[in-house]
């Protein structure tokens, strides 16, 4: 085998260098030698760190956290045991289980100024607005978390933010529907504790269903991390500039918030609902090959094959219509996925079901509102956004982030007086794009 390098020549100047590879990636900075920027917009084929969380090998569909297979995490453990696994780097013991969980529910009430503050939102403010601006509030209750170098404040941060997601979460969806809040039920699991603080209504005490309860534990497994998404990135750029891990969670769930991200669930049961009936399907596949709109829920930057978080969601999906009854919308989904995955059009670009074809129709079965969907995605994602963020800023080779640009606009120019200028102002196609 030939030396772990490779050799790149500048045909401008005849200048060689080589490049030593390490785990597959040459260093951008080392095309310095050559005065050479790499050019990546969208980070395509760019690797911004080295982590120990998760794998993906989005060719074969495989995901695992900390090497173990999300098959068998779904299947054999709760979200609170994989979000130890997420943060801490390895499965617990029952002593350490048992801890981790009395130091969530610790955490699990949130300051009442805090409620105040959610009381100031609109009646009508979409759930995850409310999630991020009150997250980021958190950030003025703890001004120690801005000691982001040392490890028992980041240990504290973490557990308070898990604990807490839920009950923002919940409260976020009370005000929306003018219900009074419900106070956390530390006795219940944290999934049966956030659907109490959802549902519970006059009864003296909420008890979920377990087959939901344990439905809402797989979602949140499936959810808990995918290595460097658009928010964890955003998690990762903001906590470079070491700011305090609230801001940073409140930076990420805004990036999880758009519809390319996070709330392409909303966006699915949406679609489904407009396309209201399996005749209709066709139609909806034309426009979508005609460029006119996205098949929301399908297609993904890493997965060029069926995502296996969607295959584990569309298996449960019938569990969970055997206590809800059958979500209609699933016959429309499943004739969606049939037709697509013979077409041309998809099988060309490698689009698969992602996670969100099939979870928001889990949700809407559990009676859990459309405009909750990205919001329950970012209580799960908490422990990912986490631990992803302890790596950073313990990882000696980050530094604040700060790309490089190419420069396309005018060179240096003189300064015109107001009343001297005779051409209009710049044009807003020039400045924004075409309009
Ligand atoms: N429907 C129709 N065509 C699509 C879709 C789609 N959902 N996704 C990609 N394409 C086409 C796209 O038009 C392009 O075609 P062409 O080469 O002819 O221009 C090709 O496939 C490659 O697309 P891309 O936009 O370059 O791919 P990307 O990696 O930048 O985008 C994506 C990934 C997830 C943003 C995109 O697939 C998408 O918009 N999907 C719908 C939204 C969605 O379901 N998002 C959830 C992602 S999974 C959960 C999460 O990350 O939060």
């Amino acid at each position: 085998m030939g030396a772990a390098t490779v050799t790149v020549i500048d045909n401008r100047t005849g200048k060689k260098v080589d490049l030593p590879i390490q785990n597959g990636a040459i260093r951008a900075t080392d095309l310095g030698q050559l005065g050479l920027v790499s050019y990546d917009p969208a980070l395509l084929n760019t690797a911004v760190c080295k982590s120990k969380i998760t794998y993906i090998d989005g060719d074969r569909g495989i995901l695992r956290y900390r090497g173990y297979p999300i098959e068998e995490l779904a299947e054999k453990s709760s979200f609170l045991e994989t979000a130890y696994l997420i943060v801490k780097g390895e499965l617990p013991t029952t002593s350490h289980f048992r801890m981790w969980q009395q130091n969530i529910k610790h955490h699990t009430l949130i300051h009442e100024n805090l409620k105040q503050f959610i009381q100031g939102f609109r009646y009508d403010a979409h759930p995850m607005g409310i999630l991020i601006g009150t997250v980021g509030a958190l950030s003025t209750f703890y001004p120690e978390a801005k000691n982001v170098m040392d490890l028992e404040s980041r240990r504290v941060q973490t557990r308070r933010l898990i604990g807490k997601i839920p009950t923002i979460a919940a409260f976020a969806y009370r005000h929306s529907r003018g219900l009074p809040y419900v106070y956390p039920d530390n006795e219940l699991a944290y999934t049966g504790n956030f659907l109490s603080m959802m549902f519970k209504m006059t009864e003296l005490k909420y008890r979920p269903d377990p087959v939901l309860e344990h439905a809402l534990e797989v979602l949140f497994i499936l959810h808990a991390d995918h290595e460097q998404n658009c928010s964890t990135t955003t998690m990762r750029v903001i906590g470079s500039a070491l700011s305090d891990p609230y801001v940073a969670v409140a930076g990420a769930a805004a990036a999880l918030g758009g519809p390319r991200h996070g709330s392409a669930n909303e966006e699915v049961i949406h679609m489904l609902k407009e396309i209201g009936s399996v005749d209709h399907v066709p139609g909806l596949i034309k426009q979508v090959k005609g460029g006119e709109r996205r098949l929301m829920g399908f297609g993904h930057r890493v997965y060029k094959n069926y995502d296996p978080r969607a295959k584990i969601i569309r298996r449960m999906a019938h569990q969970v219509f055997e206590v809800t009854g059958k979500n209609p919308l699933i016959d429309i989904a499943l004739e969606l996925e049939r037709i697509a995955l013979q077409d041309e059009y998809f099988v060309s670009r490698k689009l698969y079901p992602n996670v969100d074809f099939y979870s928001g129709i889990i949700y809407e079965a559990m009676n859990l509102p459309v405009a909750m969907f990205p919001v329950l995605f970012a209580i799960a994602r908490t422990a990912g956004w986490m631990a992803q963020w302890a790596e950073l800023v313990t990882d000696e080779e980050q530094k604040i982030a700060r790309p490089k640009q190419i420069y396309v606009g005018h060179d240096e120019r003189a300064y015109v007086p107001l009343d001297q200028r005779r051409d209009g102002g710049a044009l807003e196609t020039e400045v924004y794009g075409p309009l």
